[in-house]
């Protein structure tokens, strides 16, 4: 059946080119770099429109973050040992699943070796000095840049990172 009136002009969809409808990457498809005293990180996906990051980390115990300020929200998922924010009293632990609303500031501490965990992040961190004025940004191009240098330096060659 057609629905289109013959002789009418109908716009085409042109602008954007479709997106495919679904991506697998497997779990050994992208290489985990190390990025300082045997912390572990890869980036599964960027998504600039959406200002979208996804990473998965392997920390060991005793790494912490700098305090900072998410501008979007967070989610994330443990898949084995241990960590917390300094500022709440709940432990991650394999299972866990944690939402953080946009504007939410913590410090990340691991508490066991081979802690491992997936993060799909919106915006960027700011990361904070102890008056809580922005120290430095992180976001997602950034950390995908150093993903990519490291990777390279560290023998992977040249990650095939979801980038959309
Ligand atoms: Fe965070």
């Amino acid at each position: 059946m057609n629905l289109v009136p013959a002789g009418r002009n109908v716009p085409v969809m042109t602008m954007t080119a479709p997106r495919p409808l679904a991506i697998h990457i497997g779990r050994d498809d992208l290489p985990f770099v190390d990025y300082g005293g045997g912390n572990m990180m890869k980036v599964l996906l960027i998504d600039e429109a959406e200002s979208l990051w996804i990473v998965e980390n392997i920390f060991k115990a005793g790494f912490e973050t700098q305090t900072h300020r998410h501008t979007g929200p967070v989610f994330g998922y443990t898949v084995s040992g241990a960590w917390k924010y300094k500022e709440y009293d709940y432990v991650n632990r394999a299972g866990s699943f944690l939402y953080e609303p946009a504007n939410s500031v913590h410090t990340l501490e691991i508490l066991e070796d081979n802690t491992q965990v997936w993060f799909q992040m919106y915006g960027m961190n700011l990361n904070l000095r102890e008056d809580g004025s922005v120290e430095s940004v992180t976001d997602g191009a950034g950390t995908l840049g150093a993903y990519l240098h490291l990777a390279e330096k560290q023998g992977h060659g040249r990650p095939n990172v979801l980038v959309l």
